[in-house]
C-alpha cells in the first residue's frame, strides 16, 4: 500500500509532507538550461525566495499566505536541507522561483508528482516552461521515471496551460478535491482540481489497454519553444 501522507499544512509543503525516501539526489549540482540555473536551496537563500514568494498572486493558489520575511529565512534552512525543492535563478544569479518534486506511491510506481512557484514579475517569459522541461526530462533520464503528475487548481489556468507545454495530459478533473479555508460558519471551502500526468519515453516501456503519451513527443519542442517565440517577437519568419 502507499504510505499515506501527513497532512501539514505549512509554507514549505504544498500542503502535504512526504518524508525523504532515499532516492538518488537529482539537480544536487547545479543545473543549466538555456537562461537559467537550477540549483539546490542554500541557508542564506531568505531574502531570494522573499523576493519571489511575497506577492499575494504568486501564493493565490497556494495553501498557505504570503509569507514574511523571516518566514523566508526559515524556508530557507529548510529547503537547503529538503531535496525535493529546486531554486530557479536567471543567469544573474536572481532567485526567480523553484520548482517541486517528490516520489508519489510505492517505489515499483516510479511516480513522481511535480510542482512550482515563480514570482508574478518573471511570469510570461517561458522561464517556468523551460525549468520545468528540464526537471521532467531529468526524472525521466535520471531517476528513472515511469510516470510523471501535476495537479492544481482548476482556476489556475496559468498553471494547467504550463503542463500542456509540458506535454501533460489532463486525466481527470476531481471535484470538491481540496480544501485550505473555511469560511465563515466554519466549513469548508472545497476547490476542483484538475490532474495531469505524463508517460515515460523508454522504447522498452510496457505496452498496456491505455493509449500511451510519451514525454520524448514533446521535448524538443518545449526546449526550443524559447527561441521560436523570439523570432516570432522579432517579426521574422519561424
Ligand atoms: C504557473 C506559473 C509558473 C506559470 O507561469 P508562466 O509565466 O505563465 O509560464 P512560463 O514561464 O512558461 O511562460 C509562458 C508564457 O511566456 C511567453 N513567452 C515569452 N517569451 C518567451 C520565450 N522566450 N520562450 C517561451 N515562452 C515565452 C509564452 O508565450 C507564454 O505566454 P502566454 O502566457 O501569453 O501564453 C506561474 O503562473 C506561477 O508561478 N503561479 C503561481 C504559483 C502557482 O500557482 N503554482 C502552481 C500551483 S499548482
Amino acid at each position: 500500500m502507499p504510505e499515506h501522507p501527513v497532512r501539514r499544512r505549512g509554507l514549505g509543503t504544498k500542503g502535504w509532507f512526504r518524508p525523504a525516501r532515499g532516492v538518488a539526489r537529482l539537480l544536487a549540482m547545479a543545473t543549466r538550461t538555456e537562461r537559467l540555473e537550477l540549483r539546490p536551496f542554500a541557508p542564506d537563500d531568505g531574502a531570494g525566495i522573499f523576493g519571489y514568494l511575497a506577492d499575494p498572486e504568486a501564493v493565490r493558489f497556494e495553501p498557505y499566505g504570503v509569507p514574511t520575511r523571516e518566514e523566508c529565512d526559515a524556508l530557507a534552512a529548510d529547503r537547503a536541507h529538503d531535496e525535493r525543492f529546486v531554486a530557479v535563478c536567471l543567469r544573474d544569479g536572481t532567485l526567480i522561483g523553484n520548482l517541486y518534486r517528490s516520489v508519489e506511491g510505492p517505489p515499483t510506481w516510479r511516480t513522481w508528482e511535480i510542482g512550482y512557484v515563480f514570482g508574478p514579475r518573471f511570469w510570461g517569459h517561458g522561464y517556468a516552461t523551460e525549468a520545468a522541461a528540464r526537471l521532467v526530462r531529468d526524472l525521466f533520464e535520471v531517476e528513472g521515471a515511469h510516470r510523471v503528475v501535476a495537479a492544481c487548481d482548476v482556476r489556475n489556468e496559468r498553471s494547467w496551460r504550463l503542463l500542456e507545454r509540458l506535454g501533460m495530459r489532463r486525466e481527470a478533473h476531481m471535484l470538491q478535491a481540496a480544501t485550505f479555508a473555511d469560511d465563515e460558519h466554519g466549513r469548508p471551502v472545497w476547490h476542483d482540481s484538475y490532474h495531469y500526468a505524463i508517460l515515460e519515453a523508454r522504447d522498452d516501456a510496457p505496452t498496456t489497454t491505455s493509449p500511451t503519451h510519451h514525454f520524448s513527443d514533446v521535448i524538443d519542442r518545449v526546449e526550443h519553444e524559447h527561441e521560436r517565440v523570439t523570432v516570432t517577437r522579432n517579426g521574422r519568419p519561424r
